[in-house]
Formats: C-alpha cells, structure tokens, sequence
C-alpha cells in the first residue's frame, strides 16, 4: 500500500506536470486504463483475506476519484491552453491593407457598341436583332445582289451545306425590319457577322452597327446630317468628313465615309470608317414598302475599327485574345 501511494502520488504530479493532450491520454492510460496502476490494485483485492479487503477497497476507491478529478482537470487546463493558442494564431489584422475585389467589366467592344446604339437611341432609333445563321435571300438575293454577281465574290462566305449561311453583314436585318411595318422606321441593328478572312485588321467574326430610316421625303442630306452628329457625339469631337462614292449593291447613290484623322505620331490622313447610302427600290420592294412613295438610307459600320480609334489600339487581335491585362485598362 505504501509503495503504491508513492507511485500514485508521482503519477498526479506528472499529471499536473503533462504538457500536451497526447501526453496526457499517455497518463490516463497507464493509470486508470485496462492495464493501468489503479486498475491493477483493484484486481489484486480479490487475493487478499476478507477482512481486509473491505477497507483497502475503498481506500483504492478514494484514490482513483481523486486521480480522475487531477487527470479531468488537467485536461480542462490543457484545452483551454490550446483555445487560447490558437485564437491568438488567428488573430487577424485589421491594419493590414485589403486584398481588393477584381471586377469585371465589359469588353471594349461592347462598351463600343453599346455606346453607338445609345447615341442612335437618342435620335429615335429601335433596337432590332437578326440571326447570325442566315439564308441567302436575306443576306444577298434581297439586298439586290443577283445570283452570281461579283460583290458576292467580295464576302468570303462561310456556308453550311443545306445553303444557309453565317451572315457576312446586319444588312440582311434591314429586310426583317421593313417587312409588315409600315414607315416611318428608324432601327439600329448591332450584332455579329463572319467573314472568311484573318490577320491583322480581319478577324473571322467581327461586329458590325446598321442603321435603317425609311420615311417619304428621306435624304441624302439627312443622311449626312445624321452621320456627322454621330461620329461627333461617338468621338465627342467634330471631324472633317467626306462622303466618297462607292458601290453596294442594295443602296443608290452609295457612299463610303472618310474623317480626317491624326495618328499617334501626328500625321493626317483619311480614314474609312462605314458605308452608308440610300437604300436602293429593288430593296424596299422586297421588304414591302412602296418605292415610289418613300425613300430612305442605310448605313453598316464596323464597330471593332471604332473601338481601336476611340482608344488608339492598333492591332484588332488584341480584342479577341482576351488577356485581362489588356481587359482590365477598360473596365
Ligand atoms: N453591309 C455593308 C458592309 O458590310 C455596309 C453597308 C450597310 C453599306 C448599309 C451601305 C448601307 O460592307
């Protein structure tokens, strides 16, 4: 009994002593385990004589609540440490600088394009969308190009083997927006069209900006008018302009419109930015209105080369890589 004492009293100051969880389980188990010290003593009462067994019991009994009440307490102890440690680990600095949300935005061309529609919103102009998989009679027959003709040659169509089409312009959604109306109409159609053709001012997709009014009594001076206010309110400065003659096969006269521009390193030159003209009779037959009654004007723009004027980018490709460094100086 005596040695015992000894060794249970060195057993609590180890207790007291233990340093972690780990060491702690360690101690429990050599104490008050299945082989443990106490555990051992209590088995041993059934070898002692009667009389004495009663009073050594309950002495072992003392000992080992008091041995559970120093282990439960230590391991309460050695929790809380551990709460603590870690809470201080934690611990998070409201000092220190944030790490910044990264927002997306638009793509540069959209803002473009959205940017054109808004100014043509302003002046009374519709919203107006077509397929991008067309047939040809919109985007060709329609729009007075006969079978064969050479101005088709000019498109680098991409077709699909049924005869239909990736539209090569938004003129084809001047057709869907003149049938079953009737004048006056102003519609602005942005959207995308396909070219077979790519390098460094070409890509196979590209987004374009049609314009349509069709009125009695439309000019080609309300044309003109109507363009020089655009490009004005899109650059927010005034340029000189000039309207020179060309050919589409779906206006008459047609035009193609130059400005004056000055490039990075100071030089004037002019620059084509749409073609535009008033919109041929074949077509507004096709699209239902009387020739003979109203006129109008249609213009197509690319919106990618406006982009790259509005923010002095030179290469269209840097719009279809799509590298955030070049996004984010956008947003
Ligand atoms: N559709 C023509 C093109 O893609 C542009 C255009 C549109 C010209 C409307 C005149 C009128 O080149």
């Amino acid at each position: 009994m005596e040695s015992l004492s000894k060794r249970i009293a060195a057993a609590r100051a180890a207790v007291a002593g233990a340093g972690s969880l780990d060491e702690w389980e360690r101690l429990r188990v050599s104490l008050l385990g299945k082989s443990g010290l106490l555990t051992a003593a209590l088995k041993e009462l059934g070898t002692l004589p009667a009389g004495q067994r009663q009073q050594r019991g309950a002495e072992l009994n003392v000992l080992k609540a008091e041995l559970s009440a120093a282990l439960e307490a230590r391991r309460a102890q050695l929790e809380q440490d551990a709460a603590l440690a870690r809470l201080a680990r934690e611990t998070v600095d409201v000092s220190l600088p944030g790490r910044g949300a990264m927002p997306g935005s638009l793509h540069p061309v959209m803002q473009a394009m959205e940017r054109i529609c808004a100014i043509f919103e302003r002046m009374g102009y519709r919203r107006e969308q077509g397929p991008e998989i067309e047939d040809d009679w919109h985007n060709f027959e329609a729009l007075n190009f006969p079978p064969h003709h050479p101005a088709r040659a000019m498109h680098d169509t991409f077709y699909f083997e049924n005869g239909e089409l990736l539209r090569t312009h938004t003129s084809p959604v001047q057709l869907r927006a003149m049938r079953g109306r009737t004048p006056p109409l102003r519609i602005i159609a942005p959207g995308r069209v396909y070219r077979s053709d790519s390098d460094q001012t070409h890509s196979p997709m590209f987004h374009q900006v049609e314009g349509l009014m069709v009125a009695e009594g439309v000019s080609f001076a309300d044309l003109k008018g109507t363009l020089e206010a655009f490009v004005t309110a899109f650059f927010g400065r005034r340029f000189e302009m000039r309207f020179r003659p060309s050919y589409f096969p779906f206006t008459e006269p047609s035009a193609e419109v130059d400005i004056r521009w000055t490039d990075a390193a100071g030089k004037e030159r002019w620059l084509e930015v749409l073609g535009c003209g008033m919109v041929h009779p074949v077509v507004l037959e096709n699209g239902g209105i009387d020739p003979e009654r109203y006129t109008g004007f249609a213009f197509g723009l690319g919106v990618e080369r406006f982009t790259m004027l509005r923010h002095g980018v030179d290469d269209l490709r840097a719009f279809f890589e799509n590298d955030v460094r070049f996004l984010a100086q956008f947003g």
